[in-house]
């Protein structure tokens, strides 16, 4: 058992899916931070409002190494959270160790270089929605998993070199890591070690062939006087910035397009300009906040930036085929997605056929 210096409160079910949002709304009701206890044996803040994880995201008294800073934490304890906590990355260094990691990938991505990934992501976005032509028009279809998912796993697996034949062993590590209680438990327990072989075995590729892809850069990357990456620190890098900046980029194209579907005088007025932001709260922690903000975020927004308008461009008509409040939650503690996204796409070359 973690220690913990205040009795918890409340137990926390780590099950994913609607379990998850219907205690969110319990633990809001509770207060701005709640102590809690995981069914796992450890305990842990929750924290509730927006305003109060503004304040802690960049505290230099909050840390996000569990290894170091929970007394009686043993690495490999709880097996959902070890592919996030358990590694050496930037998600978990704090203090100049933390610097470092960041200064080392940040040539990796600038505001140029993402600005230069536009054509590769309208190409994927076009050959996929050249796909989806091809499906009959009234029938429903899961666009999570033919569009969403599709474009940004693409784009990163593209970027770092990750070759053809390793990509579906890759996918397969990413959806088990995010299905917190919906995989059995030999294959949790295996996926850490699925995770390093696979990473290892791309390293090992762009050491014998380096390419002009972000793993070889990163193999090249180092500071003036100090040592490159080692191997561990590459490989607990490589995978957080693969899938997890895949994995977030795929969630917000899909709620952006349910909710756009959900809301029809919405989806016009955006359509009719897409230039708009009519948020008034543009304050949002959905990046994070501080040292640990998001070096994805430029990325992610320009994703989704190509996906979502292309997908209106080609399919004018498409629509939910449930009702919104239908779509199924992922079963994840982790991810904030949707389990599959039903649409018909109505489009109009076969309509008018
Ligand atoms: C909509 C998409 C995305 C969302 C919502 C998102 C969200 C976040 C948030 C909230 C953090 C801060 C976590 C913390 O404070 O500990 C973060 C960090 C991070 N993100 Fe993203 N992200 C997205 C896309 C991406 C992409 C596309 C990449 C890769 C190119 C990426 C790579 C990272 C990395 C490496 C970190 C760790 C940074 C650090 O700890 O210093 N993310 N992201």
């Amino acid at each position: 058992m973690i220690g913990f210096s205040t009795a918890p409160s409340t137990t926390v079910d780590s099950r994913g899916g609607t379990c998850m949002y219907s205690q969110i709304d319990t633990l809001r009701a509770q207060g701005p931070a709640v102590a809690a206890e995981f069914p796992e044996g450890f305990r842990a803040w929750v924290v509730t409002r927006g305003e109060v994880v503004r304040r802690l995201l960049p505290h230099p008294g909050v840390s996000r190494d569990l290894k170091k800073n929970v007394p009686g934490y043993e690495p490999g304890e709880v097996k959902w959270l070890s592919p996030w906590v358990d590694v050496e990355s930037m998600s978990t260094a704090e203090g100049r160790e933390h610097q470092r990691l960041r200064e080392l990938v940040a040539p990796a991505l600038t505001p140029e270089r993402i600005d230069a990934m536009r054509p590769r992501l309208e190409e994927i976005a076009a050959n996929l929605l050249d796909d989806l032509e091809t499906r009959p028009p009234d029938e429903p279809l899961d666009l999570h998993t033919a569009y969403s998912q599709q474009l940004p796993t693409r784009l990163q697996c593209d970027l770092y070199g990750v070759p053809e034949d390793l990509r579906p062993e890759v996918l397969r590590i990413l959806r088990v890591v995010l299905n917190t209680d919906n995989v059995p438990a030999e294959e949790s327990a295996a996926v850490f070690t699925d995770m390093n072989v696979a990473m290892r075995t791309l390293i090992d590729l762009k050491r014998r062939e380096p390419a002009d892809d972000l793993t070889s850069f990163l193999l090249a990357a180092r500071l003036d006087g100090e040592a490159p990456l080692s191997e561990q620190e590459l490989v607990d890098m490589l995978f957080p910035l693969i899938g997890d900046g895949s994995q977030t980029t795929v969630s917000l194209i899909d709620h952006t397009v349910r909710e756009l579907l959900a809301n029809p005088d919405q989806l016009k007025t955006v359509l009719a300009d897409p230039s708009r932001i009519d948020r008034e709260n543009e304050e949002h922690i959905a990046f994070g906040a501080g040292p640990h903000f998001c070096p994805g975020a430029r990325l992610a927004r320009l994703a989704a930036h190509v996906a979502v308008p292309a997908l209106f461009a080609r399919f004018p008509d498409l629509a939910l085929a449930v009702a919104p409040d239908e779509v199924r939650s992922p079963h994840s503690f982790i991810a904030n997605d949707v389990a599959a996204l039903p649409v018909v796409l109505r489009h109009r070359a076969v309509k008018a056929a």
